[in-house]
């Protein structure tokens, strides 16, 4: 009965309002009755809203419980009990965080070898390459923002080798938060969008989508610079976005976003080359960007270098014989695939590139179906897959995947629901989604 303490007062002012405003007695009482029904189904909806938002945190107080418990044992390194998780494949390393780097202290420092870093194995053990990176597990991907002709796209489309999960999967991006030329990675159990631009200006903000939560949040303290077509990584639980342009120039410097005590670092070695619309992708302790384009002038840039996360370096290896920006690439069967994109004249182009890793070679491969620049790539089912992007005339709505058996690129029947390109696409570990596609 507690609502009906300050109801006299209420109750009074509602009948006083509703007959200066000289309606008859009769309705003024349904009004007040009305009212009153209002105020007790609010009451009620904060009591069980106030219900379900202890259970939350009681919940998650127990996770973070736990997760800490984990985290402390394998810092200490005496957690072979603690990770249940099989071998998976016994190459990878755990290592005592503050052994070389403080900043990074976490349950992510897996290496290839004990003898990668200059460590002794005291503290190390092998276990499941962790922080959802396991390289077997399987994913969907999420398709973030975009535009069609000069109209951006806040839907988010969630897909998988057959077909499109269920919607609402991933919750679209709020309106007010429409981005294109964006970069995007998971890393833990968010999702992050970084930079690209909305209708106004080129951002140095990150939206961040809880997974399972399903909220998109505007927790992230922002980048240093704002920037528009770079990339990002995630690489042994960092979120890394590299390059870009701010309007006038191209860009050499990395951000590097640590979720776990939520700042952001320079890498303090920048890129070799500043780059924008170019391409990333991880392979082990390396981190390859390749192409883009050099603003102030109007040229692409003709080089591939690694950063060596193990070494804190950056390495030029060979580039392929033809130079392009807006175009993707993904690692699949121990070598970089390089796809469409555009040349130094700015048509679209289908070509199709790959970089051996056994023999670091480049050696060309069938082309694509479509010719398409500014499209997403994504590894599903082992196989490069191109989905949307821009054929020089519109955008598409068309996907294609690679085999590399076949050696060639077949249309898939997945369609993506809105034709877009300059969108970003990231992999989501199914394990985060309790109830799958
Ligand atoms: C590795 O560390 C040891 C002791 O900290 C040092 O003496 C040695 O020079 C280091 N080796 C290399 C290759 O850096
Ligand atoms: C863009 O970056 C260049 C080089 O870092 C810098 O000189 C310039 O002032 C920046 N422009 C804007 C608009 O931030
Ligand atoms: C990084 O450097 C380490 C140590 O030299 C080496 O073992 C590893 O293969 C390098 N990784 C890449 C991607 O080049
Ligand atoms: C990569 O190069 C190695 C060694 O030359 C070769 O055995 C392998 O088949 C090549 N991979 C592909 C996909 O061509
Ligand atoms: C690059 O050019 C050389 C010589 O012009 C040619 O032999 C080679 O096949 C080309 N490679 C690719 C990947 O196009
Ligand atoms: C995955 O690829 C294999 C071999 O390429 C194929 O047989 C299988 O049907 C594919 N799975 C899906 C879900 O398309």
């Amino acid at each position: 009965m507690f609502w009906l303490a300050p109801a006299g007062f209420d109750l009074l002012f509602v009948l006083d309002l509703c007959l200066s405003l000289q309606s008859s007695l009769p309705s003024c009482l349904a009004m007040v009755i009305v009212h009153r029904l209002e105020l007790i189904i609010s009451h009620l909806s904060v009591a069980v809203g106030s219900v379900l938002w202890i259970i939350t945190r009681a919940k998650k107080r127990m996770v973070n419980f736990w997760s800490r418990q984990v985290r402390s044992s394998i810092n200490w390194g005496v957690s072979k009990g603690a990770m249940s998780t099989p071998h998976v494949n016994g190459r990878w390393t755990w290592y005592e965080a503050q052994e070389w780097d403080s900043s990074t202290r976490g349950v992510c420092h897996l290496f290839q070898s004990c003898g990668s870093r200059n460590t002794s194995c005291t503290f190390c053990y092998t276990g499941d390459r962790s922080c959802y990176r396991d390289e077997t597990e399987q994913r969907v991907s999420a398709i973030i923002g975009g535009i069609f002709f000069e109209t951006s796209i806040n839907d988010v489309e969630v897909i998988e080798q057959s077909g499109h999960c269920k919607p609402g999967l991933v919750e679209d991006t709020p309106p007010e938060w429409v981005r294109w030329g964006h970069a995007s990675a998971t890393v833990g159990s968010s999702l992050y969008v970084c930079g690209g631009r909305d209708n106004f200006e080129i951002k140095n903000s990150c939206l961040r989508y809880d997974i399972v939560r399903r909220v998109w949040e505007n927790d992230v303290s922002p980048m240093k610079f704002s920037r528009q077509g770079a990339k990002a990584v995630e690489a042994y639980g960092e979120l890394y976005i590299m390059g870009g342009h701010n309007g006038t120039h191209a860009l050499s410097s990395v951000e590097i976003f640590n979720y776990e005590d939520g700042t952001w670092r320079q890498l303090d070695v920048p890129m070799i080359h500043p780059r924008a619309d170019h391409c990333t992708a991880t392979h082990e302790d390396g981190i390859y960007a390749l192409g883009g384009r050099s603003l102030p002038d109007s040229g692409l840039v003709a080089s591939m270098e690694v950063f060596n996360i193990t070494t804190g370096q950056w390495s030029e290896l060979k580039p392929p014989n033809l130079t392009r920006a807006d175009h993707s690439c993904a690692f699949m069967e121990n070598g970089l695939l390089v796809a469409g994109g555009r040349d130094l004249s700015g048509n679209n182009i289908g070509t199709v590139d790959f970089f051996n890793l056994t023999n670091h070679q480049w050696q060309p491969m069938a082309e694509m179906v479509i010719e398409r620049y500014a499209f997403g790539l994504t590894v599903m089912n082992d196989s490069a897959t191109a989905v949307g992007g821009h054929n020089g005339v519109t955008a598409l709505k068309s996907a294609e995947q690679y085999s590399m058996g076949m050696n060639e690129w077949r249309l898939l029947e997945l369609e993506l629901d809105n034709a877009r390109s300059e969108f970003s696409i990231t992999g989501i570990p199914l394990s985060l989604l309790p109830e799958g596609c």
